[in-house]
């Protein structure tokens, strides 16, 4: 694992297929239904702002990840009625609102390879917008009448404003651990994906075990897919689309910066201090932080993490019966390690 020292980690992905794009072309039809309802959706008749911004966001793509979740959940567990579109739907809504307000809160300025929403309009916009697509997504999670399915996915919003805020108490905190970082990610990224995959399970009325083998996944899947991205914060390349080194900026106390400063001696503990602690950041320093984190195999350490919670989500699939979507679940969960973009 030494390349991944050089910075080579993008490298990994160049030769390797992409099983969310075969995912992807599996569930073509149902994720062209889900393409329209958003868009039908995000429509406004009085304030044209906001299918502007949304558009912005929605047209530049996106991986559509959680959507697939929902869909190939349902359909590995023979779900044979119509509202997995919807429900796929309402977690793509939730995924876009969260964005909207993340990228204010992060004050980020590139998004899907595009200037953030922030930065064209601005924050009002962003948050208001955010909060419409928010109200978006409850209208449609309500339609399928299903109680349980209302559950999880309210639930699912309300822990993603949990973690969002853990972590901004977190920034600044060099005392902010391994355990509070984990709390964070849970929230803010693993809840979405669990729901997603658990819903899948829930409306194809699985047994109580294998919504949980759904729910253990897509858990596992949001953790690992979380901890990459906060290695790509670092080392990507740009691919992601996103501002490299923005978590820095940001004093976020993410895990390959976690490893480093519990390792750090006493001058490295003062530069910590001065960039992260106090937020006192000059030219150079990102650069310098990257040596620190390269000295300490912070990203090879984090990167093992990711795997291991890559491990689990395959773990978690052993439990459910034999699919061809299965298989690509495990090889979506082997990829995510691995992803560009
Ligand atoms: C971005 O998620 C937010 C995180 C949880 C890191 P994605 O990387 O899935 O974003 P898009 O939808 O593909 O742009
Ligand atoms: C992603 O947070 C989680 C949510 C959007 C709630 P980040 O701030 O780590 O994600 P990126 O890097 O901006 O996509
Ligand atoms: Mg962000
Ligand atoms: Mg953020």
């Amino acid at each position: 694992m030494s390349s991944l020292r050089d910075g080579s980690v993008m490298s990994l992905d160049q030769s390797t297929s992409k099983p969310h794009e075969r995912l992807a072309d599996w569930l073509a039809g149902d994720l062209a239904a889900v393409g329209d309802l958003i868009r039908a959706r995000m429509a406004s008749r009085h304030a044209p702002r906001i299918p502007e911004v949304t558009a912005h966001l929605v047209d530049a793509g996106g991986k559509r990840l959680r959507p697939m979740l929902t869909l190939a959940c349902a359909r590995m567990c023979g779900y044979a009625g119509g509202d997995h579109i919807k429900l796929a739907a309402t977690v793509e809504f939730i995924h876009t609102a969260t964005l909207l307000h993340d990228d204010v809160v992060d004050e980020s300025a590139q998004r899907r390879g595009r200037p953030t929403a922030n930065l064209l309009w601005d924050n009002k916009s962003s948050v208001l917008v955010g909060d419409y697509l928010f109200a978006r997504a409850f209208q449609l999670m309500v339609e399928p009448g299903d109680l349980r399915v209302l559950d999880i996915l309210s639930n699912a919003a309300a822990t993603i404003a949990e973690g969002e805020v853990l972590q901004l108490s977190a920034a600044q905190n060099l005392a902010t651990d391994e355990g509070i970082y984990l709390q964070v990610i849970r929230g803010k990224t693993a809840a979405l994906f669990s729901a997603a995959t658990q819903v899948g399970g829930v409306i194809a009325k699985r047994d109580e075990a294998q919504v949980q083998a759904l729910w253990d996944y897509g858990d596992a899947l949001g953790v690992a897919f979380q901890m990459v991205d906060d290695l790509l914060d670092y080392w990507g390349s740009d691919a992601t689309g996103k501002n490299r080194g923005d978590d820095f900026r940001e004093c976020k106390l993410t895990l390959p910066l976690i490893k480093a400063v519990a390792q750090a001696d006493d001058q490295e503990r003062a530069f910590w201090r001065r960039t992260i602690e106090k937020g006192r950041q000059e030219e150079g320093d990102l650069e310098h932080a990257l040596e620190l984190l390269a000295r300490h195999g912070a990203l090879e350490a984090a990167r093992e993490d990711a795997l291991a919670w890559a491990g689990k989500a395959q773990e978690a699939l052993t439990r459910l019966p034999a699919h061809e979507i299965r298989d690509m679940l495990d090889e979506l969960a082997g990829y995510v390690v691995a992803r560009v973009s």
